[in-house]
C-alpha cells in the first residue's frame, strides 16, 4: 500500500479503524490492518473525516477589501457598488493572484471541493482568471465555477448573451439574480432563461435567492416552480434565502413544502448574511439568517458557503468551513446534538450533495480524499474550529499542519494548556 492511516476516528462508528489507501484510492477500511505501507501516519484517535465542502464563495472578489474603497454602510448595496467600480481596473493576472492566495488558505483548512460564483460581467475579465486558477490548481482542489451575473442580466446591456457565452466558455453552473431587476416580472423573466439555458447545455443551477430581508421578494417559489417543472431533483440549489427568515409563517412552510417535493438544495452563507441583511432594521434588527433549523427538520439539503473572504461584501474570513459552522451554530440557534452533528454534514457530505458530486466519502473503492483534524468528534472539531492535521488527496498528503502548543507557568511551574476535553 502507499499510505496507511493508522488508529483513524471515523464519523457514527466507535471503533478505531486503520485506513489502507493504494493508487489514490481507499483500498482497505478496518481495526488493524496488517499490510505494509511506504508511509504511514498515525491519526491517534482524532476524526477523520470526507473533505470539507465549500459550497458558495465569490474567488474573484476574494481580498479586494479597500478596493478601489471599504465598504462604510457595511450594506449589500454598497457591496455591489464598489465590486462594480472595481472591475473597471481589475486584471486576470490580479483575480488569480488573489484567488490562489484564498484557495491555499482553504486547502489549508481542509477544504478540497469549492463552488465558486464568478462574475462575467462586462468583459469575462474574472471568469477568464477563475477558470485558469481552476485548471492550474486542479490536482489539488476541484472548482465547479458558477457564471452569476452580480448585477442582473436585463438590467445590464448584453449581459442575457453574456450569460450564454461565458456557459460556453466553461462554467459548469448557470448562477442568477433575480432580486436585481428593476421588476418581479423580469425577475421571474431571469428564472425562466435560467432554467431554459440550463437544459439546452445540460448544467446545474444556483441562483442568489431573496438575498434580501424584504418578505415580498419571493423568487423561492418560482424557483422551485420550474425545478418541478424542469424535474431537476438535486440539480437547483437557491443560495441565501434570506427573505424566507422574514415570511409569514404560514407562507413559508408552503414555500418549504415546494423546495422539498422539488429536491432542491439550499445553501447559507453566515458570514456575509450575518453582516449584509437587515442593515436598514433600526432596532430591533431581524437576523439575516435563512430557516435552518425548518429546513433541516423538513430534510431538504442544506450546506454552508463563507461566500466572501476579505471583500467589500465581508472583510474578514479565512476561509474555514469550521468557523462558518461555528457562527451559524449560534446565528441559527442550532445547538443541541443533533444540529450539531448537522452542522459538521453541512460542510461535508450536504455540501457534497449541493455540488451534485459523486465519488465522495470513505469507503473502499473512492477516491482517497480525506482530512485528519485535531479533534476527536465533530463536535470538538466545531466548538475549538480545530486545525487539520493533515489533508490527503487522492492518497497524497498535501497539507501538514503542526497543532499549537501552549505551556502556562504557575507559581514557577509549567502547565500545558489543550482546549480539548475529549467529550462527546
Ligand atoms: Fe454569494
Amino acid at each position: 500500500m502507499d499510505l496507511i492511516i493508522r488508529q483513524a476516528k471515523l464519523r457514527d462508528q466507535d471503533t478505531l479503524v486503520d485506513i489502507g489507501i493504494h493508487d489514490g484510492s481507499f483500498v482497505k477500511i478496518k481495526p488493524n490492518i496488517n499490510d505494509n505501507a511506504t508511509k504511514e501516519i498515525n491519526a491517534n484517535g482524532n476524526l477523520v473525516s470526507p473533505p470539507f465542502i465549500e459550497s458558495h464563495v465569490h474567488l474573484d472578489d476574494a481580498l479586494s477589501v479597500g478596493s478601489p474603497r471599504f465598504n462604510k454602510s457595511g450594506t449589500l448595496q454598497e457591496a455591489i457598488s464598489i465590486a462594480s467600480d472595481r472591475k473597471t481596473t481589475i486584471s486576470i493576472g490580479e483575480v488569480k493572484q488573489n484567488a490562489t492566495q484564498v484557495i491555499k488558505w482553504l486547502v489549508a483548512n481542509g477544504v478540497l471541493k469549492i463552488r465558486a460564483h464568478t462574475d462575467f460581467t462586462p468583459d469575462f475579465t474574472k471568469l477568464k482568471a477563475i477558470l485558469e486558477v481552476k485548471e492550474s490548481l486542479k490536482d489539488i482542489i476541484d472548482i465547479q465555477v458558477v457564471a452569476f451575473p452580480q448585477e442582473g442580466i436585463f438590467v445590464q446591456q448584453n449581459a442575457k448573451m453574456l450569460l450564454e457565452e461565458a456557459v460556453k466558455m466553461g462554467a459548469d453552473v448557470i448562477g442568477g439574480l433575480p432580486q436585481a431587476e428593476i421588476t418581479r416580472e423580469d425577475g421571474i423573466e431571469q428564472i425562466r432563461y435560467i432554467f431554459k439555458l440550463a437544459e439546452t447545455y445540460d448544467k446545474l443551477i444556483d441562483i442568489h435567492t431573496d438575498e434580501t430581508g424584504d418578505n415580498q421578494s419571493r423568487y423561492l417559489e418560482v424557483i422551485a416552480k420550474y425545478a418541478l417543472r424542469y424535474n431537476m431533483p438535486g440539480r437547483v440549489t437557491a443560495s441565501h434565502t434570506t427573505a424566507l427568515h422574514n415570511y409569514q409563517n404560514d407562507y413559508a412552510a408552503k414555500v418549504i413544502g415546494h423546495v422539498k417535493e422539488a429536491e432542491m438544495n439550499i445553501v447559507t452563507n453566515p458570514f456575509s448574511n450575518a453582516i449584509l441583511q437587515n442593515r436598514l432594521d433600526g432596532y430591533p434588527k431581524f437576523r439575516g439568517v435563512t430557516r435552518v433549523d425548518e429546513l433541516l427538520d423538513a430534510r431538504i439539503n442544506v450546506s454552508i458557503g463563507n461566500d466572501n473572504i476579505m471583500d467589500p461584501f465581508g472583510p474578514l474570513g479565512r476561509g474555514s468551513m469550521l468557523q462558518a459552522a461555528h457562527l451559524l451554530a449560534h446565528t441559527a440557534h442550532l445547538t443541541n446534538n443533533d444540529q450539531l452533528n448537522s452542522l459538521f454534514s453541512m460542510i461535508t457530505n450536504y455540501g457534497a450533495a449541493t455540488l451534485y458530486t459523486e465519488d465522495y466519502g470513505i469507503e473502499v473503492g473512492l477516491p482517497a480524499d480525506c482530512i485528519i483534524l485535531d479533534a476527536k468528534s465533530q463536535c470538538e472539531a466545531i466548538r475549538l474550529t480545530s486545525e487539520c492535521l493533515y489533508v490527503i488527496r487522492r492518497g497524497t498528503i498535501i497539507v501538514e499542519t503542526q497543532p499549537a502548543k501552549r505551556t502556562l507557568r504557575i507559581n514557577g511551574e509549567h502547565h500545558d494548556v489543550d482546549f480539548k476535553l475529549n467529550q462527546h
